[in-house]
């Protein structure tokens, strides 16, 4: 022990890393909503899941539409470990749109992206769609039949943008039909692109959070003032407001925080631990259980092979199905103005009301929006198992 700790004397003194970890375990967060809380930590660990499964993969698979399917038909028949990896790849990512979908959901719920977190909500947003887009593209990668015809449908929704849409489908699918160039800069938007602004925008959400504290739901909004460590004051003036936003630094001598609170390190952390190590074991068991499936490859003369879209893809497919092929322009102004919304919310929702049930205006919208969404889903569900 005692070298142990010589070797992070020496270590400390060099890097200051004590401070630093002081800094990253000791902060304070609320009691109440703690395991709601853990939502947004399971969503890290799940990235960094796809991010180390993500480099296995690619240390076999080759982005061409000859060897892409046989690089994961090897491992399919050949290789244990390697279909273990790629089944907790994909199961992984299943799991990760669920999980940040709840965050989403829990971040809406409870009011938190009101001042001074609106930061924190847009680039949530931008996450959200950014773990969407990684989530499309790779579907496209095994280049089997499914992958294929996903790539059909998918390189032409882009088509319907006004006046630049043939040109980014065009660019995306590298000519007018998709083909090996479809797939090398499919790889390199999931590979490359995606992650380079993706974890950028990880480390720029976690800096926002650091800065607000973790004490935007309201069920934690009844603060109180505390006098900062080892400095007495007195009593607080009644007249000092305590209420949204808290200050997340020292203002004065006083701290303004939730009434209770605890600490990161152990409390938050061993929540946060559970719940990821529990969503972890899930992802492994169904790696193991069900893998990851590879249909024969991609054959575009085929006439008998009927396409079925990814699960997270489902209501937009079936709004697409839903409307005249003439209307599909117009029906695409629902999702992309939804995306709008989301980003502008903060914006619009100003007040200070978090609760749920005092924001009608907002919970009422949103509410039929989630519905709108299950609604699509359900319509479209009996086409994941072939019904
Ligand atoms: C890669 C994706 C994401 C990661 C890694 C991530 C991570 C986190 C973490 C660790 C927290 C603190 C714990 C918690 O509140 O659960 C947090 C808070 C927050 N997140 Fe995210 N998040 C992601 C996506 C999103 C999305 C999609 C939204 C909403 C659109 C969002 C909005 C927020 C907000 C508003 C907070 C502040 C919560 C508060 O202080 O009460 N995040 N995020």
């Amino acid at each position: 022990m005692g070298r142990l700790d010589a070797v992070y004397d020496w270590f400390d003194e060099r890097t200051a890393v004590r401070s630093l970890v002081r800094k990253g375990l000791y902060e304070a967060v609320p009691k109440r909503g703690a395991w709601f809380y853990t939502l947004g930590s399971a969503t890290l660990v799940l990235i960094l899941l796809q991010l180390v499964t993500g480099i296995f993969l690619t240390l076999v698979y080759v982005p061409s539409v000859t060897e892409g399917w046989a690089s994961l038909n090897y491992l399919k028949q050949h290789d244990a470990f390697g279909s273990i990896v790629r089944g907790i790849h994909l199961w992984s990512a299943y799991i990760l749109l669920f999980v940040i979908g709840l965050h989403m959901v829990r971040t809406f719920f409870s009011g938190s992206y009101k001042r001074p977190r609106e930061l924190n909500w847009v680039t949530g947003v931008g996450l959200f769609l950014l773990v969407l887009v990684m989530a499309i593209t790779g579907a496209f990668l095994p280049w089997d039949q499914a992958a294929y015809w996903t790539a059909v449908v998918v390189t032409n929704v882009p088509a319907y943008t006004p006046f630049i849409g043939s040109f980014i489908r065009a660019l995306w699918r590298g000519g007018d039909f998709v083909g090996p160039i479809t797939l090398s800069r499919t790889f390199g938007i999931h590979v490359w692109l995606i992650p380079a602004i993706l974890f950028p925008l990880i480390l720029a959400h976690l800096a926002l959070l650091r800065k607000h504290g973790e004490f935007g739901s309201y069920v934690n909004y009844r603060g109180a003032y505390r006098s900062r460590e080892g400095v007495d004051v007195p009593p607080v003036p009644p007249q000092r407001p305590i209420e949204p936003p808290y200050p997340a630094v020292p203002t004065d001598e006083l701290w303004a925080a939730p009434l209770e609170t605890e600490d990161f390190f152990p409390f938050q952390t061993f929540k946060d631990g559970l719940v990821s190590v529990v969503l972890v074991i899930v992802v492994f068991l169904l790696a193991v259980a069900i893998g990851a499936p590879l249909e024969p490859i991609a054959d575009p003369s085929t006439t008998s092979y009927t396409p079925v879209p990814e699960w997270f893809f489902l209501p937009l497919d079936e709004l697409l199905l839903l409307v005249p092929q003439q209307l599909i322009p117009l029906a695409l102004i629902v999702p992309a103005g939804g995306v709008l919304l989301l980003l502008a919310l903060p914006f619009i929702d100003r007040g200070p009301e978090r609760n749920p049930f005092e924001r009608p205006a907002v919970m009422v919208p949103g509410g039929f929006a989630v519905l709108f969404v299950i609604i699509l889903t359900l319509l479209g569900s009996g086409r994941l198992f072939n019904l």
